[in-house]
Formats: C-alpha cells, structure tokens, sequence
C-alpha cells in the first residue's frame, strides 16, 4: 500500500514537472502575411497558437478611422490576439490606448517594435533602434500600462550595430542593460527576442533576418537573470523543432531533444515567424502537443477575452470553412483586395506541393509506407478543398464565372464547394490495405498518378491565381516567407 501511495506521488511530481516545462507558441508578427484573413485561417488550424497583427504605426491608426478599423476590427474567435505598434510618442500611444477598445474590441497584449530595423533607414526613429533610447522605451512601455489593464511586451533584437560589419561581436549585456532599464518599473511583462542584432542601414530587411548570427545563449541568458519576466525566443525556429517536443519524455532522437533544449529546458515561449508561413497546415498538429499551453490557462487577467471558436475537425475542413468566411468577405466588403483573401491559400498551396513531394521521395518499410498513403490520403483531401475554395474565389472575386466550373454555396451551418475535381478518381480508405506484389506495384503506380494529379492541380490553381493578383504581388508572398 505504502509502496502504491510513493509511486503515485512520484509520478505525479514527474507529471507536474514536464507540465511545469509548457511554452506558449506565437506566430510572429510579419507585415504583408498577418491580415485578418490569415488570422482567421490560422485560428481555423490551431486554437492554441497566439497570433499578432502586423506592426501598426501609431500614427496611421490615429490619421484614419477608417482604414484602421478595417485593418483591426476583430472578433472573439481571433483571441488571444497581440496588437504590436511601431511608434516613439509616448502622448500618441496614450491616445491610441484611450480608444482602442471603443474602436477595435480588446487585444490581450500591447507589444511595442524594438526590433524592426529597416525604420531607421527609412528616417524615423522606434523599431529597432529604440534598443538605442532604453529609458524612451520604457516611458512607452508605461504609459502603455497605466492606459490598459492588458500585459505589455517590447519585441526586440539582442543589440545593434550601426552598418553591417565584416565580423559581429556580440555583447550579452547590451541585451541585458537595455532589458533592465526597460523593466526597471515594473510595468513590462513580457520580453520577445529576436536572437540576432539588427544591422540599422545597409542591410535588406529580408537579410537582417539571416544575419548577424542567431545567439540563443544571449536569450538563454536573460530567461535566468530576469525570473520575474516572460521571455519568448524567437529567430530561425521551425514549427518542426517546437513539435517534437511531444515526444521528448519518450523514444525522441538526440537531434530533437538539442532543438528542444532551446526553449523548453530555459523555460522560454517560442516564436515561429517564417516557417510558420511555408509550413502553414502543420499549425494544425500545434494544439495536439501538451507541451504547448493555451493563452487562458497560463494567463488569467480578468479582462482577457476568450476564444470562442473551436477549431475545424480535420485540415480539409478548416480550408472549406475559410472558403466560407471568404465567401461572405467578398459579399460584404466590394473594396476587399483579393490577393489578401488568397493569401492564407496560395500559402497552403505551395506547402501542400512541398507535402507531395516529400511523399514521393519517401522510402521506407512497409509500416512507413502505410503511413505515407495514409497521410497521402488527408493531403489529397487538403489538395482538393485548397483547389476548389481558390477557383471559387476567384470566380466569385474576378467576378467572371463563364470558365471556372466551381462554386461557393453557403447555407446557414455547412459550406458545399463544387469544383471539376470532384469526379476525380480517389484511392479510397488505405488504412487497411495489405499491399503484396503486384498488387503493390499497382498501388505504387496509382499513388504516383494521383501525385502527378496533385502536382499538376496545384500548380494549374497557382497559375490561375497568378493571373488573377499579378505576378509582381504572387512572387513577393512565396519570396518573403522564404528563409
Ligand atoms: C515578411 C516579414 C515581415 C515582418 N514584419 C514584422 C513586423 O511587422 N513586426 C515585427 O516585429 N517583426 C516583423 N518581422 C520579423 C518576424 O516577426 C520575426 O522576428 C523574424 O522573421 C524572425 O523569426 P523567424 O526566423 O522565425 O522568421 C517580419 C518578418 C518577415 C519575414
């Protein structure tokens, strides 16, 4: 008996230590990909990822009403929500604050931009270099605060050089000076470090994003010397490494468990940004992990708002009801720009070839194999709704129906998409196929004509929706998601 009461205690001291190791997940804020739209699409995936809006000025959120409540008007289904401001004006964050709610509806955090670098260059003064002016940070930080009962963050970089430089030598307590001066009254909950410098002019955005070197051990770092502060790490994380963390306290490999080591031994939230956006559909696996915590359990603030939508039931499920919020954006909304609606599914389509090809390249056992055609089954069920929702978009957006044989029907709780593919051949139910000899070279020649189809599927739809945003708009949304 006694014997029985030690083992169920030390089993759950063990449970409440691997709980104690729970991250929150956050998609990054990055502009031209964090619309309304694919926030709609992520939460359809996942419920428990937080996701940002792109960095608002603050200054264009108080120029125009208009356009910035059609840019920041949300519903309860997008929580839990971050609204990150790019701006140094104390005042004008106060009277931003003093109207958000009325306007918009509540955000469950404020975040400031310490961390953009190609600001400076553009001539104004917050973003990244803010990490230069610590004590005007933290001024904004607290007016922030005082406004709004909401937790405040600051999303940085872990130092800054003037121009890019032949070799970057990286200071740890820069990070940490401007991390204390930042907090030094108490008002700042939450720290997101990008975990490499920002180079101020003569660098790209795009490549201020790959260099300096990523330094983890900086983030590692604060996480110990700053207990009292949320820290999330952020830079060159992929969906990949933060989910197999699920399997950490069973059979992971030593590669996973050093990619886990990152956050989850630091007690740190991660961040995904770019791979979040090639990878969009595996955002769907992020609420089976345990590991990953849902927003209302870790924070429990009396104004925070709830999410109260449940996610899709399967991928292809997810995709059809974006079809459906799409369906009723285009009726609502005559001004709507169609490339913004698209975007969630062009990022879906390209992941969805990546996912095929990764399938035909597979090799394996036989239990490898099964595996393979039955994850081979839900894409092709991914493949054929992300089809059939793009051309019925852009049927009903180009507003030219004579060519396109698919359609939207909405009733009041379903959605019916009717598309050419629909009389396409499907391999039914593989999970109890026993394939032998010919029997599999069959099946083998069969999944490659059905890869081909997908292939060729994907790539007719992307063509199309090429033509429909233009080529300049469709090539800058693959680019810029790229590492
Ligand atoms: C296209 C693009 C736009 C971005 N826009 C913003 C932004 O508005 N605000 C911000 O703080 N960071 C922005 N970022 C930076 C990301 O939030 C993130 O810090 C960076 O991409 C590193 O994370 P990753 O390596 O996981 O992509 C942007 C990044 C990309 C790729």
């Amino acid at each position: 008996m006694q014997f029985h009461v030690w083992a169920v205690f030390v089993l759950c001291v063990g449970l409440c230590s691997r709980m104690a190791f729970a991250y929150l997940l956050h998609l990054a804020p990055m502009q031209g990909y964090t619309n309304k739209h694919l926030r709609y699409f992520v939460r359809l995936l996942s419920e428990k990822a937080v996701l940002w809006t792109e960095m608002e000025k603050t200054e264009d959120l108080l120029r125009s009403d208009k356009d910035s409540k059609k840019r920041l008007l949300h519903s309860d289904e997008e929580h839990p929500l971050v609204l990150q401001l790019g701006g140094d004006d104390p005042l004008a964050m106060q009277r931003l604050m003093q109207r958000e709610v009325r306007l918009y509806g509540p955000f469950d955090e404020i975040n400031i931009n310490a961390g953009c670098p190609s600001i400076q260059a553009g001539g104004a003064s917050y973003g990244a270099s803010l990490m230069l002016r610590a004590d005007r940070t933290r001024e904004l930080v607290e007016t922030l605060a005082h406004e709004r009962q909401q937790p405040v963050s600051v999303k940085c970089r872990i130092g800054t050089y003037p121009l890019p430089q032949e070799e970057y030598n990286d200071d740890y307590n820069t990070l940490h000076e401007f991390a204390y001066a930042v907090s030094k009254s108490n008002c700042l909950d939450h720290i997101i470090v990008h975990a490499r410098a920002a180079v101020l002019a003569g660098l790209s955005p795009s490549k201020n994003r790959n260099v300096p070197p990523l330094r983890y051990d900086f983030v590692h770092r604060l996480a110990k010397d700053f207990p009292s502060l949320r820290v999330t790490i952020n830079g060159g994380l992929s969906l990949k490494q933060v989910l197999a963390s699920s399997s950490i306290s069973s059979s992971s490999s030593s590669n996973n468990n050093k990619d886990i080591d990152l956050f989850l031994d630091h007690n740190l939230d991660v961040m995904v940004g770019r791979d979040g956006l090639s990878k969009i559909l595996d955002l769907w696996h992020v609420d089976a992990n345990n590991h990953v915590e849902h927003w209302h359990h870790r924070i429990s603030k009396e104004n925070t708002s709830s999410n109260k939508k449940s996610k899709a039931t399967t991928r292809a499920i997810a995709i059809k009801q974006y079809g459906e919020y799409a369906a009723r954006q285009l009726e609502e909304d005559a001004s709507i720009v169609l490339a913004e609606l698209l975007l969630p599914l062009i990022l879906a389509c390209e992941h969805l070839r990546e996912l095929v090809e990764e399938q035909d390249d597979e090799v394996g056992g036989r239990e490898e194999e099964k595996q393979g055609r039955e994850a081979m089954c839900d894409v092709e069920d991914d493949v054929e709704a992300c089809c059939s929702v793009v051309e019925a978009i852009l049927a009903k957006g180009c507003n030219k129906d004579s060519s396109s044989s698919s359609n939207i029907n909405i009733n009041s709780n379903s959605i019916s998409i009717t598309s050419k593919n629909e009389g396409r051949r499907r391999r039914g139910d593989v999970k109890n196929i026993e394939v032998e000899g010919e029997e599999a070279e069959e099946e083998e020649e069969e999944a490659a004509s059905t890869s081909r189809d997908m292939q060729g599927e994907l790539k007719r739809v992307l063509r199309r929706t090429k033509a429909a945003i233009g080529t300049k708009v469709m090539n800058k949304i693959i680019r810029n998601r790229e590492k």
